[in-house]
């Protein structure tokens, strides 16, 4: 099959022979094509050879057989590409509910990944076989772009935006990771491996592997993204204004992730990663109503994996 061939990356998640699928149907759809044009070339080249005998009349002529003929086969081609892979993408843009999340953050020239049992890797990613993952990513300089080839799925990654890939994995296996956007002279150095286990091999990876990959704080050791943020929340001293009393300078959190919240101008926002790490980093960006712009900006004094770890935080207070 075409994908055996080294020219195609190995499909190793639920969508990948899907994206396969398509992309050989566009490549069948060209190539079918290409072959009709030229044949019709070289049979009207021989046919309409200098010296040959042929009717060389060309009268002005009216079919419109022939006109909705090639007005509805490309039209009918591209609808079909269109619905195809609009329901491709929709699978591949949406993670499922059910999902785990990672977190990865890309840098000047390397890819940092947390698992949410609290393991760090740096451009490793160990995952289990046959779950839901999605992997949140942020970026702390410039435009990377997070690409599993293997699972035929990618996203770019900003600095000050969350964006996500989700997967499930399907054959155990070490994979490739890119970065998929030109992002300095390092960029074809920006690669990492995603090794994908048995669920019970990677069991065993979490409680005996090493953590702290590449000189993580100690500090940071083996907590998971929730229990770091509790200990950030505490350090910082956001639990005197949060502490969640009627009175308090701030807003109470348990709950406030993905709720609908009012803020003094009426407005309405969700309350995603996005707005969460915004008023994190930049406070007074939207103020909450009934509540006074008075926290300090974090911006610049924590880095994204803390916020990351935050969020995580704020996430688990139902
Ligand atoms: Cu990061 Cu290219």
């Amino acid at each position: 099959m075409l994908w055996e061939l080294p020219l195609m990356p190995q499909q190793a998640s639920t969508i990948a022979h899907k994206v396969d699928a398509l992309y050989l149907f566009l490549w069948g759809m060209t190539a079918f094509f290409t072959l009709l044009i030229f044949a019709l070339i070289l049979v009207f080249a021989v046919k309409y050879k200098r010296g040959k005998v042929a009717d060389r009349s060309n009268p002005p002529d009216t079919d419109h057989k022939l006109e909705a003929v090639w007005i509805v086969v490309p039209l009918a081609i591209s609808l079909v590409i269109f619905g195809w892979a609009t329901a491709i993408f929709f699978e591949q843009v949406r993670p499922p509910a059910d999902a785990v999340e990672y977190f990865a953050t890309g840098k000047q020239w390397m890819w940092k990944f947390q698992s949410p049992e609290g393991k760090r890797e740096v451009n490793e990613l160990h995952v289990p076989k046959g779950r839901n993952i999605k992997v949140t990513a942020t970026s702390e300089d410039v435009l990377h772009d997070l690409f599993f080839p293997a699972f035929r799925t990618k996203a770019d990654v900003l600095p000050g935006r969350y964006t996500n890939v989700w997967f499930n994995a399907t054959k155990a296996g070490t994979y490739h990771i890119f970065c998929a956007e030109y992002c300095g002279m390092q960029h074809s150095l920006m690669i990492g491996k995603v090794i994908v286990m048995e669920p019970q091999d990677y069991e065993r990876w979490l409680t005996t592997a090493s953590s702290g990959t590449a000189g993580q704080t100690a500090a940071a050791g083996d907590e998971t993204p929730a229990q770091a943020g509790e200990r950030l929340f505490t350090q910082h001293g956001c639990q005197t204004c949060h502490q969640g009393s009627s009175g308090a300078l701030g807003p109470a959190l348990a709950g406030v992730s993905g709720a609908e919240v009012e803020l003094q101008n009426g407005e309405k926002v969700k309350a995603d990663d996005d707005y969460l790490r915004e008023s994190i980093l930049n406070s007074s960006a939207k103020i909450v109503k009934g509540y006074q712009a008075v926290m300090p900006n974090f911006k610049g004094q924590i880095s994204e994996e803390d916020v990351m770890s935050l969020i995580a935080y704020i996430k688990a207070q139902k």
